[in-house]
């Protein structure tokens, strides 16, 4: 009896101070929106620990890239809402109309970002992705002189250099290459160009080798600078850390550094690349002769020196943290759009031959592209464009309305309609989804590099790869300069295929392309296992 009474009175207790201020909320919410269309879920999207996607339990992660135009089609309008009940009731509403995706990334004020999910990349450190208002302001002013033109040109240069090494040095000037993954290659191209064009450090792809030709020293005079090594180390820590960053979030450092093998691997490459980042701040300061360079890192520092007003000077801790987003930000972003490029144009051989012709155009005889071959090569720059239309890396891009508005869009008659947004709602920008609006894109689900090229065509207004505006993406350049000589060399001298492996004989183009494209997500998304031939042409 007694027992009875104390369930009874812990079930109203837990009625009464849990369970009845969720539903009051989760109405409030409903009703605050009127009721505007979308899911209706125990959990929001983003809730980690139930990253499934069941109707009325949760939308999922990453659901825009798994379901494109889906939800918005069946809604028959390009804005869907969620409300969940837990962990609080909240609005989210789901954008895939472009000119709302326009409007909310033009207005910096009033549609921030909400910085509660950005903790993950604030873990170096402070920096200009994970702040917001003034923090933001200060910071993108010293860092955004660092991608200057004079970069994008060693960016350009350097992944010359890199891949020759790569094409002479690796593969020996083979005939045929045989790639278990297409990322193995992708994600040495872009670290070590990261290396160079983000660090100032030259690394071979043989560390052994002899320095190819052009290259200013060898790679054992390399590593005899110590600030090498620890450019090195770092990167190799790099590809580990941002693989498992999320274990950060899930456990904390004591559980980590006791837990299983892989946690212990993690926290050590964690607090390594810590130490290592201090350091490089510490060394280029030190230097005494200051040479012409036009590094990332350089650039930083310079600017942050040359920064007159003290109190808007970077401190050290805010140096480190921009320094370790570059470095992810900048090399498994456009190592994974690369793997992808690479896959569609296997799977795609009249394509793959399109994109071959223009180059042979643009470039007769085989001559070398340079840097100022880049705006001829918009060819190229379409194949990065429409790999990045399927599979922007980013998958979604968080904003929160910090006031009382509307959105205007259309429903399915073409008539304009205003959809409530109260202050605090969430609004994801839904690249995939954005991406794949047929209002835009015509056959949506097809790899046709041409449609950024067609006159006329409607793709480019409905293209977010990057975000936009004030908070977009400052490395665009960088990563465009990168892939476009990447893919225009690499395509220049080999044919690439799907690797035919017999216990997939038989199967249909469809599976084969779904197989090759599966992903998996760690920061941003990428291809699990896609075996590439290159073969030379
Ligand atoms: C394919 C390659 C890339 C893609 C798709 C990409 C995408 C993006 C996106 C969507 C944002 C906005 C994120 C948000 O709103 O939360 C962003 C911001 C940023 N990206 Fe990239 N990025 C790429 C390459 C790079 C590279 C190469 C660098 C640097 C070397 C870089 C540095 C940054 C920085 C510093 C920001 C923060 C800007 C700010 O908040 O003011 N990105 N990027
Ligand atoms: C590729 O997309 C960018 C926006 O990310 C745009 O500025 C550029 O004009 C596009 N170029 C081509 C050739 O598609």
């Amino acid at each position: 009896m007694f027992e009875t009474q104390t369930l009874v009175s812990l079930g109203v207790g837990l009625a009464v101070f849990y369970i009845v201020p969720k539903i009051l909320g989760f109405r409030r919410a409903v009703q605050s929106i009127g009721d505007w269309p979308g899911f209706r879920t125990i959990f929001s999207d983003r809730f980690l620990w139930f990253p499934f996607t069941v109707p009325g339990i949760s939308p999922g992660p990453q659901r825009s890239f798994y379901k494109k135009y889906q939800d918005f089609a069946q809604a028959g309008v390009d804005v869907v809402s969620a409300v969940n009940y837990l962990p609080t009731p909240q609005v989210t509403y789901y954008v895939a109309d472009p000119a709302i995706a326009k409007e909310i990334v033009g207005a910096r004020a009033r549609f921030p970002k909400p910085l509660e999910f950005y903790d993950i990349l604030a873990a170096f450190g402070s920096n200009i992705l994970v702040t917001e208002g003034d923090e933001w302001k200060r910071q993108r002013k010293i860092a955004a002189p660092a991608f200057s033109e004079k970069n994008n040109r060693l960016v350009w240069d350097e992944t010359v250099l890199i891949l020759h090494d790569l094409f002479h040095n690796v593969w020996g000037d083979r005939e045929v290459v045989e790639l278990d993954n297409a990322m193995d290659i992708t994600v040495g191209i872009t670290l070590l160009v990261i290396g160079v064009a983000g660090f100032g450090r030259r690394i071979s792809w043989n560390e052994d080798s002899i320095a190819p030709q052009g290259h200013s020293m060898t790679f054992k005079a390399f590593l005899h600078s110590d600030l090498a090594a620890y450019a090195m180390l770092t990167l190799d820590a790099l590809n580990e850390v941002s693989h498992r960053l999320f274990l950060r979030i899930l456990f904390p450092d004591w559980i980590l550094r006791w837990g299983t093998p892989s946690m212990r691997h993690f926290i050590r490459a964690f607090e390594e690349i810590k130490l290592y980042l201090a350091e490089m701040v510490e060394a280029r300061r030190a230097a005494k002769t200051k040479e012409e360079r036009y590094d990332l890192f350089s650039n930083l520092l310079d600017a942050n020196e040359d920064e007159l007003d003290s109190a808007a000077k970077l401190t050290d801790e805010k140096l480190v943290g921009n320094v370790f987003l570059f470095l992810v930000a900048g090399y498994e972003t456009t190592a994974h759009t690369l793997a992808y490029a690479l896959i569609l144009l296997a799977l795609n051989p009249e394509e793959q031959e399109a994109f071959y012709q223009n180059i042979k155009s643009v470039l007769p005889e085989g001559r070398e592209p340079t840097y100022d071959d880049f705006s001829s090569l918009s060819y190229s720059l379409a194949v990065f464009n429409e790999t990045l239309r399927w599979f922007p890396p980013v998958v979604d891009i968080p904003k929160q309305s910090a006031e009382d508005t509307t959105f205007t869009t259309t429903n399915a008659a073409g008539e304009k309609i205003a959809i409530p947004v109260p202050r605090g709602s969430y609004i994801t920008l839904c690249a995939p989804s954005l991406h794949h609006n047929p209002k835009y894109f015509d056959e949506p689900s097809r790899f046709r590099p041409a449609r950024f090229l067609d006159p006329g065509s409607r793709a480019r207004d409905a293209f977010l790869p990057f975000s936009g505006g004030p908070r977009g993406c400052i490395g665009r350049g960088f990563a465009e300069t990168e892939a476009v000589a990447a893919l225009t060399l690499l395509v220049a001298r080999f044919r690439v295929t799907v690797r035919e492996e017999a216990r997939f004989a038989g199967e249909t183009r469809e599976a084969r392309a779904a197989r090759l494209l599966r992903s998996q997500h760690s920061l941003t998304i990428y291809p699990e296992r896609a075996p590439l031939v290159l073969t030379r042409r």
